[in-house]
């Protein structure tokens, strides 16, 4: 059995009239990549800026390590790192030096080399950190939040902003501190991020959580069913599908039918092939926790974002 290293019970922040944190409860299990998924202004930051002991909570209860946050703030950050949602570090010192410097920030720290191996940029280790691109200053992030040694890591949207190559580059950092038996707590609003690196998601909208577990039992609780599309069906095809399942879409030219049971799949290849029609291809596809998030709230995770294209 895994230990819970953060303990989260009705949290609630207030900011004036706006409750941006609407009585959440949690746990982060050891080792685990725990990720708080939402659009922006969801409450995602306010929730991890809490956890860090960065803002205070207007009611509630949280444990870091076993430990309370009104009364071990010194402790608590001391033994986690973080990569806040606006990072930036010295644009005229190098890589090095800027890892150097956050170390210095405390007791002990790790070598900045070995920093700089792991999150890859031994390449870039004398040069001046504004002249990196927008990924590399996120690994740059990474290294810093990593300098004490933490044993939870908390990324605020460490990806945002990024293009879709350094976004992959950076969920392999992401993997590494996961490999290396770290907690990673991270936010996102690309669900393809937190389907891809996580253990457990929360999906959160308005300060309140509308979905939690693992990326494949949210979408099993929640989802549409699996999809199947026919591609290329002729006139015969599509007539005897239709005939079958009525509420078939189509798009595209091509048929789409809702998966509704694990017999549907071989009903369907039976009635193209009953049919004596032609057609190019069937395909399946598992529904994601976009299609999730769009079924819950009736709108898309990445609306109103600033990478609103799913880049
Ligand atoms: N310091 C503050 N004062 C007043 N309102 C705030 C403050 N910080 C955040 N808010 C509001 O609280 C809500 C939640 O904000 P928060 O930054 O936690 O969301 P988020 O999920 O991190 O969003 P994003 O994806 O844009 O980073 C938003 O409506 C925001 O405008
Ligand atoms: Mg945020």
């Amino acid at each position: 059995m895994s230990e819970a290293v953060i303990e989260v019970r009705n949290l609630v922040k207030e900011y004036g009239e706006l409750k941006a944190v609407d009585g959440i409860s949690f746990e982060v299990m050891k080792g685990e990549v725990f990720s708080l998924l939402g659009p922006n202004g969801a409450g995602k930051t306010t929730t991890v800026e809490i956890i860090e002991c960065l803002r205070t909570m207007t009611s509630g209860h949280v444990k870091v390590l076993g430990l309370d946050l009104s009364s071990k703030v010194r402790e608590i950050k001391s033994r986690i790192g973080v990569l806040p949602q606006d990072f930036n570090a010295f644009d005229l010192l190098t890589v090095k030096e800027n890892i150097e410097f956050f170390g210095g920030m405390y007791n002990r720290s790790l070598d900045a080399m070995d920093l700089i191996k792991a999150v890859d940029l031994e390449e870039k280790t004398d040069e001046y950190f504004k002249n990196l691109s927008g990924g590399l200053k996120q690994r740059v992030g990474v290294a810093i939040a990593m300098v004490n040694d933490p044993e939870i890591v908390f990324l605020d949207e460490p990806t945002t902003g990024l293009d879709p190559k350094a976004r992959r580059e950076v969920w392999g950092v992401v993997q590494g501190l996961k490999e290396q038996g770290k907690t990673v707590i991270l936010t996102t609003h690309y669900m393809e991020e937190a389907e891809v690196l996580s253990d457990r998601v929360a999906i959160i909208d308005h300060g309140q959580f509308i979905a939690f577990g693992s990326p494949k039992e949210i979408v099993d609780r929640h989802g549409t069913g699996s999809l199947c599309i026919i591609a290329g069906a002729d006139v015969t095809c599509m007539k005897i599908l239709r005939e079958q399942w009525p509420g078939m879409e189509t798009k595209n030219g091509n048929c789409i039918i809702k998966l509704e049971s694990k017999n549907s799949l071989p009903e369907v290849i039976y009635a193209l092939d009953r049919s004596g029609g032609n057609y190019e291809q069937i395909q399946v596809t598992r529904p994601t926790l976009e299609d999730v998030f769009l079924k819950l709230t009736g709108k898309k995770l990445t609306e109103g974002g600033d990478l609103a294209n799913g880049k």
